[in-house]
């Protein structure tokens, strides 16, 4: 039978009694979607899936996004990217900087096709004199906003920022110096900037959400850019505060879902080339968490 451990932090729980290799019941698929609604960040140990599992697991909370930038996919299994410092033959086997930067995921793509989960697994934790690294680190955007000056929530209630894919990669390629390469035309016009609320009422725990992250958003609509940032940047020094973050430590076989609507992440790029890192991930659209008549019914069994 399913149990769901939630850890004593302000995210986090572990979830054991279920094997993700199998197809899920609907009771333990509405056991979860619950439980990531309250602690955000759900780890099922000892859980080695291969890419297939992987996908048909994700597929029963969304949508599974294909980009067609990325050039690191499982073969046969384009819904799976690979996350990985690796180079096997002089060339590397995966994406070796995803994710190293607070963000929520595909917040960049219009309505709700924007992220619900990611799903990873890890196949190959770095590790350094015992201790692992390569963490992933989490805040809480719900807890955040309860703290939140309440001029700012009125001001901002019906709000809505622009957020732009761009804007990291371009980061990513001009200052991190990352090695790949710039967005085609093609691939920026695949994905325009889109406009969405400041603040959102989670589909899930009904409670509200700061929905602004510093990797996408380029500016509040209605403000310059320059005024934007000087509105945003206290509201992301708020939300990076450590009473609302979790630190994820890794163990082999951990299968990790996270909720991005209600979390930023930020892959922890503390290890060298030879402390070797490889995840398979799935990005998971929020086009089935907002459909009133699924959640309603998902979260009703038990
Ligand atoms: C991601 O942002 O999806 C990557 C997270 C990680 O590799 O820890």
């Amino acid at each position: 039978m399913i149990h769901i451990e939630p850890t004593a932090q302000v995210l986090g729980a572990t979830v054991t009694g279920v094997d993700l290799k199998h197809h899920l019941s609907n009771g333990d698929l509405g056991a979860i979607m619950r439980a990531l609604g309250d602690c955000g960040v759900l780890r099922f140990p000892s859980q080695i899936l291969d890419a297939k599992q992987l996908r048909d697991f994700s597929a029963r909370f969304g949508e599974i996004q294909i980009l067609s930038a990325s050039k690191y996919v499982e073969p046969g299994v384009p819904e799976v990217t690979i996350l990985s410092n690796i180079v096997q033959d002089g060339k590397p086997i995966g994406s070796a900087d995803a994710g190293q930067f607070w963000h929520t995921d595909m917040t960049y793509n219009a309505g709700h096709r924007v992220g619900f989960v990611n799903v990873l697994v890890a196949h190959e934790v770095p590790t350094r004199d015992g201790k692992p690294l390569g963490a992933t680190e989490f805040t809480n955007t719900q807890a955040a906003y309860i703290d939140l000056p309440e001029d700012l929530k009125r001001r901002f209630a019906d709000a809505t920022a622009t957020h732009d894919i761009n804007k990291q990669w371009e980061w990513l390629v001009n200052v991190k110096k990352s090695p790949r390469a710039p967005l085609t035309q093609q691939e920026r016009n695949e994905r325009p900037p889109v406009s969405h609320p400041v603040f959102l009422t989670h589909p899930i725990s009904g409670r509200k959400v700061i929905y602004v992250n510093p990797s996408y958003v380029t500016k509040i609509d209605g403000y310059s850019e320059q005024e934007s940032a000087r509105i945003l940047e206290p509201i992301f020094e708020h939300i990076l505060q450590p009473k609302y973050r979790y630190l994820n430590h890794w163990t082999l076989g951990d299968v990790l879902v996270w909720d991005h609507l209600g979390t930023w992440h930020n892959a922890v790029a503390d290890y060298g080339p030879s402390e070797h890192r490889l995840m398979k991930r799935c990005q998971v659209m929020a086009d089935r968490v907002f459909d009133k008549a699924f959640i309603k019914d998902t979260l009703a069994v038990q």
